[in-house]
């Protein structure tokens, strides 16, 4: 058995390699809620994050035995690690558990889809053999996300020692909409998940939906229960009672990281980004801000239609708002992704062609990462337009809040998790309605500065009530106790 006492794995991990002209590796370092939870634990705990190489200069760390301390990337098959990540994970699963399959854009469940399920399989399989072998007697092991849901069941064949939690950043499909996946591999995806001691979401909303996923996947074998004061379980039957097993469901709604924020926004970098981006605004104007990842849940082109409607049906606003929009490439191996980015450049630039002046540019896009820039944003927006079909949680939304200088109306889908602690000081939409989100839009561009100032403050107390280090740790607690 190995050393580690705390080991996490998800397909993304917490730093990136790139071979530099001169053949030198440069790492660079990433940010989100585990990386800021691990580093709760402090460097000494011997925590292991075990992670996919992602890109050449990612194997190419591998292949040179280069690594940073407490960080394990798996150099899995590049063939593979495709077929899994973009052929499975990011088509098949991101698609059920955000909705995004509607006629004509269909899964079909073929010899190609048995194939790549082979591929994903072995991707989950390399995962569960390198946790076994880093984790010491009795370890916790927190897996992330829809790209290892088989890892908990294979790691336990290996490890019954183990105590093994599962944790969900995206939502979690309906039944009827998860029955979409043929039977056998609903029933692979579900003793996967349940290979686990805890399993884990960000609302409840989402446990919920998997609770039900479960006891449809194998009639029998599974049966939620929810007893009062304490949190549901799921037996495992198979067939007998008393169940064989019991795996424990649980919420952590994971919170902006408000020290963090607060500082990082105040750093030059941020301040020299304001001045540029008030220059492309144009002075006295409003601002209505939205930073994504360019992903289909993110609904980016109904919120261009929503706000050329804004400008339809109040004139009154043209040459008076701007739309400043991020748009961050996402998963560009995968041409549905791409198609995606490519209609909303079209629209964006079809709205400026159709309305702008030579003084007013109506849609500011901008495509590079920039996490100064978006900081930038977030200061200076009048209006935070945040409307995905679903979205796991949507940090943005929470975030806007934290960092927003003279306070932020926000235009929130009630389809994202953060919907549930944020609702009631948001503009709530139903994202697949541009007439509503126009109107959301005009309502929050007229709200009184100080009905907005005071949602603010609201909006953030609220959004960092569960900080990123207290989110890990809490879970770490569950799956201990
Ligand atoms: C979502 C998923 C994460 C993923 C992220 C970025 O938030 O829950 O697991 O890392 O999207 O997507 P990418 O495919 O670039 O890792």
């Amino acid at each position: 058995h190995g050393a580690h006492r705390i080991l996490v794995a998800s397909n993304r991990g917490p730093v990136t390699y790139e071979v530099r002209e001169d053949g030198s590796l440069h790492a660079r370092r990433g940010g989100g809620g585990l990386v800021s939870g691990l580093s709760a634990i402090g460097p000494d705990a011997g925590a292991l994050w075990v992670c996919s190489a992602l890109g050449d200069g990612d194997r190419e760390a591998v292949r040179r035995g280069v690594h940073e301390d407490g960080v394990r990337m798996l150099a899995i098959d590049a063939d593979t690690h495709a077929d899994a990540y973009n052929g499975i994970a990011n088509s098949v699963l991101w698609f059920v558990h955000h909705m995004l399959y509607h006629t004509p854009l269909e899964p079909v469940f073929d010899a190609e889809f048995r194939r790549r399920w082979e591929a994903y399989r072995t991707y989950n399989r390399a995962f569960a053999e390198a946790l076994a072998e880093e984790a010491a007697d009795g370890a916790a092991v927190l897996v992330q996300d829809y790209h290892l849901c088989l890892v908990p069941g294979m790691l336990r064949e290996l490890r019954p020692d183990l105590r093994i939690g599962h944790f969900s950043h995206t939502p979690w499909a309906p039944e009827d909409y998860f029955r979409m996946l043929p039977d056998d591999i609903r029933a692979e995806l579900m003793a996967g998940m349940l290979g686990a001691d805890r399993v884990a979401f960000l609302t409840w909303r989402w446990a919920t939906a998997f609770m039900r996923c479960a006891e449809g996947a194998e009639p029998g074998r599974y049966s939620a229960t929810r007893p009062s004061g304490t949190s549901p379980t799921i037996e495992h039957l198979d067939g007998a009672r008393p169940p064989v097993r019991e795996t424990r469901v649980g919420v952590h709604g994971l919170g902006a990281d408000a020290e963090f924020l607060r500082e990082r926004s105040h750093r030059a970098d941020v301040g020299e980004r304001m001045a540029a981006l008030r220059e492309e605004i144009g002075a006295g104007r409003r601002t209505i801000v939205r930073v994504d990842r360019t992903e289909l849940s993110k609904n980016i082109v109904r919120g261009l239609l929503a706000y050329r409607q804004l400008l339809d049906d109040h004139p009154e606003w043209r040459e008076r708002v701007v739309h400043v929009a991020f748009a961050y490439p996402s998963r560009q191996d995968l041409a549905v992704y791409r198609d995606y980015t490519a209609e909303v450049q079209r629209l964006a630039d079809e709205i400026n062609s159709r309305y702008g002046t030579p003084d007013w540019t109506p849609v500011v896009l901008h495509v590079k990462d920039d996490f100064a820039r978006s900081l930038a944003a977030y200061r200076l927006a009048d209006v935070a337009l945040v409307n995905p079909i679903r979205d796991g949680m949507n940090l943005v939304a929470k975030e806007v809040p934290v960092v927003s200088d003279e306070g932020c109306a926000l235009v929130l889908s009630r389809e994202a998790g953060a919907y549930e602690e944020l609702g009631e000081d948001a503009i709530t939409v139903n994202p697949y309605d541009v007439t509503g989100t126009a109107r959301a839009l005009h309502e929050a561009l007229t709200m009184q500065p100080g009905e907005r100032a005071e949602r603010t403050k609201r909006l953030a107390a609220a959004a960092t009530a569960l900080p990123p280090a207290q989110w890990f740790l809490d879970q770490l607690r569950e799956l201990e106790s």
